[in-house]
């Protein structure tokens, strides 16, 4: 209906735009600034604007701007931040069940309305400052990236000296200082968050004249890592890719959801394509109309895309993937090698079935 249609009458007015990459790594704040110019002549007085999309440090006070600048006065709207910590392919879940209500606002009372949208779920609702909230938001997505690029040099280091890395995970996983979750080794940390929050908390570091030293390194991990699966490939077909065919199965940045958006699977196959291989790839929900990489044929099931392959390389972690006719699957390949990127498949069920089977740390 339109942003303005849609905030003339309401009492709380959620911002949820895109922030996408913009010059430099910094976050576009351009639509954000559109749709509050938009509404800023319809909001209701007493009524609060609340800031949900992922947005640097000082954006709820850039709001505050923008609405005086439109003539609204600075007592008659509210606004605070309440950033989302929504996972692509469970946000409805994450939503219904949050491990936690971020509210950042200095005004008592307004955080006190906001909170209220959220009394019936059974969480912690912490009420903070603009600014901390809009970095709580940047530090975890940056925090959860850290563990990944942190896993997959772990898994690098579990093949250097012979170690597996699901082991050594589990083994630090018991600890609740540091957690299961996100220790799960693979072509690197994609999508369109994690990257883009890495890259934007840089570069506002930066401006703010604070030199970050660790997240630089997540990033170029990250970007190792695609490389790292790439050499493993080029190692499976002896040394050189041209010339050889090889079979992807996974395109999307992590299983169930659509989103091919800065994955590493593209990363990887644009990689082969550039070396010359022929490759061809099948995911569940990705097609060729995503408009992925040029020369990258996408067939629709996972066996036509490993037939006459000399090599069928696991990059999302479909589970479907774990169900395939592995029997069928080596008699269509040319040889029946498999690198899987995702340590998906069961090794020792792959080598008995004749499969030259390559994980990620062990
Ligand atoms: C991420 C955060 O998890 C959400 O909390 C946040 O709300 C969201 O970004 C956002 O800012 O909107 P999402 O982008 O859906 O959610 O993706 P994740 O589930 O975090 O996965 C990110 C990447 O890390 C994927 O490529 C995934 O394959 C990779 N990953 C994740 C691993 O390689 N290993 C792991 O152990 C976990």
């Amino acid at each position: 209906m339109g942003a303005a249609t849609a905030a003339r009458t309401a009492e709380f007015v959620f911002l949820c735009v895109p922030t996408p990459q913009g010059d430099g790594g910094a976050a576009d704040l351009s639509f954000v600034e559109d749709v509050v110019r938009e509404i800023a002549p319809v909001l209701r007085p007493g009524s609060v604007v609340i800031n949900k999309s992922t947005v640097p440090v000082g954006s709820a006070a850039m709001v505050e701007r923008l609405l005086a600048a439109a003539g609204v006065p600075a007592e008659s709207i509210g606004v605070a931040s309440n950033p989302e910590f929504l996972r692509e392919g469970n946000a409805v879940r994450d939503f219904l069940e949050p491990r936690r209500v971020v509210i950042g606002c200095q005004d008592p009372e307004i955080a006190v309305r906001v909170s209220e949208l959220y009394r019936s779920l059974q969480t912690p609702i912490l009420v903070t400052d603009a600014a901390s909230a809009e970095l709580i938001k940047y530090a975890s997505n940056a925090f959860l990236a850290t563990k990944v690029s942190f896993i997959n040099e772990i898994a690098n280091l579990c093949e250097a000296v012979n170690a597996d890395v699901r082991e050594v995970a589990l083994g630090m996983g018991y600890d609740p200082r540091i957690g299961f979750e996100f220790l799960h080794p693979g072509p690197g940390f994609g999508g369109s968050c994690l990257p883009k929050d890495v890259a934007a908390l840089i570069h506002d570091s930066e401006q703010a004249g604070y030199d970050l030293r660790l997240l630089p390194s997540v990033a170029d991990v990250n970007r190792l890592q695609h490389e790292r699966i790439v050499g493993k490939i080029r190692g499976a077909v002896g040394g050189v890719l041209r010339g050889t065919r090889a079979g992807l199965w996974g395109l999307t940045f992590k299983a169930n959801t659509d989103d091919v958006r800065d994955s590493p699977a593209l990363a990887v196959a644009s990689q082969l394509v550039a070396e010359g291989a022929d490759v061809r790839a099948y995911d569940p929900v990705a097609s060729e109309q995503h408009g992925l990489v040029t020369g990258l044929e996408v067939v629709a099931d996972a066996y036509d895309a490993c037939r006459d392959a000399d090599v069928v390389v696991v990059l999302t972690e479909w589970d479907e993937f774990r169900w395939l006719d592995f029997d069928r699957v080596i008699d269509v390949m040319r040889t029946g090698r498999i690198v899987d990127a995702r340590n998906l498949l069961d090794p020792a069920a792959m080598r008995r079935r004749g499969f030259a089977y390559q994980g990620l740390g062990r």
